[in-house]
């Protein structure tokens, strides 16, 4: 009982709850959501999304939170302490926050300068040189992209370092809420916007939201449909930061009464509605200013180019509407890289009984190491690369990203159904889902074990196959 003191804890359900749900949403909801909607026919891809997360999802993410809670300790020890063979999934699962923390903060690096930017009334800096030329040359220089990423890490592990209670459930409590005040306002603000082009033509963000939300089925043969199933399916996965040891480490800090389930519900619940109120301010504003080839435009580009030049035409209030953005995204990223950052930490804690400052220094230091590589990728150390799944002009971020989420994720995603499913059993998941929902039912058990044994590791397989561009001939 001594360790569990140390080792520190959530003080409340809610707590938990938002501080999981911080981890969730996060630059995926924001950008890749609302560009994958866009692409995949809209109303369709929103459909098939909440249904995997109903399913797939929930059955991946009840798992996670309840090993966590279970063994009481961080991912790299908890499997091992599951099932003596299986220990691999832990070393595994740790490997890939030790991966994406680095480069997540690159990127939060870029959304902090935007912020401050907008912010402190720098606006007129990107409408000089324009959006894209001002994104090029900031990634491009040697020095600056480094001091941001240092302070966007800074910020993180000043969090980590406060501790679970004091530190990451505080922060979330903060934060959380005024990043759903942000989106929604931001969100019907954006509905309202109209722009009439060089060419004289007036698109109303209206018109883009039937893009956005009605099923567009045009078109769609078997195999479309597929690419669209697969592309929710591997943004669901990604999006509630499963396969990667958050949840279980924020699992291992959570109540033994508190009931799993309703968790698990509304930390999706929290996801989707966020990636979905991204796409009212995404899909509209985008399609009023920049008609469909303003939509083809993915990631980074659509965040740091594409919004910008918007910003820029709605002039003054541009300025306060790209401040507010910003700021918003900034929110999202911190409560992700904070949980990152305390897994990586909680494995110090946990395995090698580092004090927390200890840990997270150290942590620190390995992610300056590997993140400063990332930002030299795009200058000194540039190259482009063509990866297996197909993609090619990547950087150092997107080969780590590659690593992690295409490769790491599926196979630590497919082992722990294996161990669930056929080795300890799901009863192992659903007594303690049982603990803690008092004489509650735990109702969709049934679906939890058929997920578990059969369907979640074939679904996981075909994200995986992914990796190598297996479904190429399906485009
Ligand atoms: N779930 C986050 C998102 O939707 C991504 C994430 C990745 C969060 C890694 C934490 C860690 O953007």
């Amino acid at each position: 009982m001594e360790k569990k003191q140390t080792r520190g804890g959530f003080s409340t359900s809610l707590g938990f709850i938002l501080a999981a749900a911080g981890s969730a949403i996060g630059l995926g909801n924001l950008w890749r959501f609302p560009y994958l909607a866009a692409k995949d026919g809209g109303g369709l891809f929103i459909v098939i999304y909440i249904l995997f997360s109903l399913t797939f999802g929930f059955a991946l993410m009840t798992t996670e939170i309840a090993i966590g809670r279970k063994t009481g300790l961080s991912p790299f020890q908890a499997y091992g302490k599951v099932d003596k063979r299986f220990k691999f999934i832990g070393v595994l699962a740790t490997l890939v926050p030790v991966l994406i923390f680095p480069y997540y903060c690159v990127i939060g690096g870029w959304v902090t300068k935007y912020a401050v930017t907008y912010a402190t009334g720098g606006a007129s800096q990107i409408r000089e040189v324009g959006p894209n030329q001002f994104f090029g040359n900031f990634i491009t220089a040697q020095a600056s992209p480094i001091i941001w990423f240092l302070v966007f890490m800074a910020l993180t592990a000043v969090v980590v370092i406060l501790g679970v209670d004091k530190g990451i459930e505080k922060a979330s409590k903060i934060m959380m809420p005024i990043l759903a005040v942000l989106i929604i306002g931001i969100s019907v603000y954006s509905l309202t916007l109209k722009h009439t082009d060089e060419n004289g033509v007036t698109r109303t963000a209206l018109e883009g939201l039937k893009i956005y939300l009605i099923p567009n089925l045009d078109g769609i043969t078997p195999s479309k449909f597929i690419t669209v199933a697969l592309d929710a399916m591997g943004q669901m996965f990604y999006s509630m930061s499963l396969a990667m040891g958050i949840m279980i480490t924020y699992g291992s800090y959570c109540r033994k009464d508190s009931n799993l389930i309703s968790s698990v519900n509304q930390i999706e619940i929290f996801d989707t509605a966020v990636a979905l109120f991204a796409g009212l301010i995404m899909i509209p504003t985008v399609y009023a200013f920049q008609g469909r080839e303003g939509l083809s435009q993915a990631g980074p580009g659509l965040m740091f180019k594409a919004l910008p030049a918007i910003f820029e035409q709605m002039g003054k209030l541009g300025e306060v509407v790209g401040a507010c953005f910003f700021l918003l995204v900034l929110f999202a990223a911190l409560t992700s890289s904070i949980s990152l950052m305390e897994t990586v930490a909680s494995v110090f804690i946990d395995r090698f009984k580092m004090s927390r400052p200890k840990a997270t220094g150290v942590t620190f230091i390995c992610a300056v190491l590997i993140g400063v590589m990332v930002c030299l990728g795009y200058n000194v150390w540039y190259f482009e690369a063509t990866l297996p799944n197909g993609a090619t002009g990547q950087q150092i971020l997107d080969i780590l990203d590659y690593i992690s989420n295409s490769i790491l994720m599926p196979i630590v995603a497919i082992s722990t159904c294996v161990l669930i499913g056929w080795v300890v059993k799901p009863e192992y998941v659903v007594d303690e889902v049982k603990q803690g929902i008092g004489n509650k039912k735990f109702r969709r058990e049934k679906l939890y074990v058929v997920m578990m044994k059969f369907i979640a590791p074939v679904l996981l397989f075909l994200i995986f196959l992914q990796a190598f561009n297996v479904f190429s001939f399906l485009k």
